[in-house]
């Protein structure tokens, strides 16, 4: 069983566009997809998790950019960055593509007060959409690049514990962390995988796991709460993770729980890897306190699979990622290469 696309852009016979997603809130139930032909429509489908990992909201973010531009022009592409840029604030990726876009898209507009040419708007329209699917191009290629490179830190029959989805479902293709896992099966390596669920959202049961499963490389779902005795009974040989964006300094804001597998790999001496495309490394962020961390719906807390699971009117506090200091990052593997600390610039 392959993967389909993530995400891609469609054209009708009318030769109307729309970027069709997996819906990923429908996963592992059912494999749907969802059209959108409006910016409103990528907003709601960044915001709702129908899309959802640092490079996937990224690219789907540069085509709701261009749904914009396509539709009106600059004004309307400048627009949509905006209601875009607003959706999700910890990942990166996602201003990072808005803004290649939106500089694509003004590389094609007519001077300020220079007379507008006849299909002017449509110029910016056709700049904008070459640039997301360029973007999306890329993170394919950059992604088997990482996979390349993470395959040396894979030790043949390694017993890999992963946190979140940093897989196909959370890139255009490939996956980060699950591209480096995927990368070592391809070379023979027959890693094994132990999926942390990922409360409260479940991004490993239900999408790791599925993908895993899909892609025929041998995992074991397990509750986060198991890390710790998994690594202590010496079933762990390594971590591997992917990132929401790297601060200047090498710290990590990834998937809440990233950072109590990061203590307890340390703990128990095993190598913990990060890996991301160069699009999460932000250098304009010091820090991993700069970050600034989301919080969702306490709905996604006090309900477990829709069902409530909390007496009614109980506070929760649902932070969505949290951050790992480098100190506890043995390596961060890029499409570039694995570097290691300390990261004199650039990571
Ligand atoms: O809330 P999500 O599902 O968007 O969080 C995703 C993660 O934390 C991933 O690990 C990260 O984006 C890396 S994806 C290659």
């Amino acid at each position: 069983m392959g993967l389909p696309p993530t995400l891609e852009w469609t054209v009708d016979e009318r030769g109307d566009g729309a970027l069709r997603l997996i819906d990923q809130r429908r996963l592992p139930r059912e494999l749907a997809f969802l059209d959108c032909r409006t910016v409103a429509a990528v907003a709601d489908a960044i915001r709702e998790l129908a899309v959802r990992g640092a490079p996937a909201i990224g690219a789907a973010a540069a085509y709701g950019v261009a749904i914009g531009a396509l539709a009106g022009g600059l004004a309307a592409a400048e627009a949509a960055g905006l209601e875009l840029r607003a959706t999700r604030p910890t990942a990166v990726n996602l201003a990072w593509a808005i803004d290649r876009t939106l500089a694509a898209a003004r590389s094609a507009a007519p001077e300020p007060g220079a007379a507008v040419e006849p299909g002017a708007a449509g110029a910016v329209g056709a700049a904008a959409l070459g640039c997301a699917h360029d973007i999306a191009a890329a993170d394919v290629a950059s992604n088997q690049a990482m996979g390349s490179h993470g395959v040396a830190l894979i030790p043949h029959g390694a017993r890999i514990l992963t946190h979140c989805n940093a897989g196909h479902l959370a890139t255009v293709g490939y996956g980060t962390a699950i591209g480096v896992i995927r990368a070592a099966w391809e070379a023979g390596r027959e890693p094994t995988v132990w999926v942390d669920e990922t409360r409260p959202v479940l991004q490993g049961a239900r999408l790791t796991a599925w993908e895993l499963q899909r892609l025929g490389i041998p995992a074991t779902l397990v509750a986060d709460v198991m890390a710790g005795s998994l690594m202590a009974s010496g079933h762990v040989d390594l971590v591997i993770v992917g990132a929401d964006r790297i601060a200047a300094n090498g710290d990590v804001a990834n998937k809440i729980g990233t950072y109590s597998v990061a203590v307890l790999a340390q703990h128990h001496g095993i190598p913990f890897y990060v890996a991301a495309p160069s699009s999460t490394i932000d250098a304009a962020t010091a820090t991993g306190a700069d970050i600034v961390i989301e919080e969702r719906d306490p709905a996604e807390v006090t309900r477990f699979g829709g069902t409530v699971i909390a007496p009614l009117g109980m506070p929760a506090l649902n932070r969505a990622f949290d951050v790992t200091p480098a100190a506890l990052v043995t390596a961060i593997v890029t499409e570039h290469g694995v570097h290691r600390p300390p990261y004199h610039p650039p990571i």
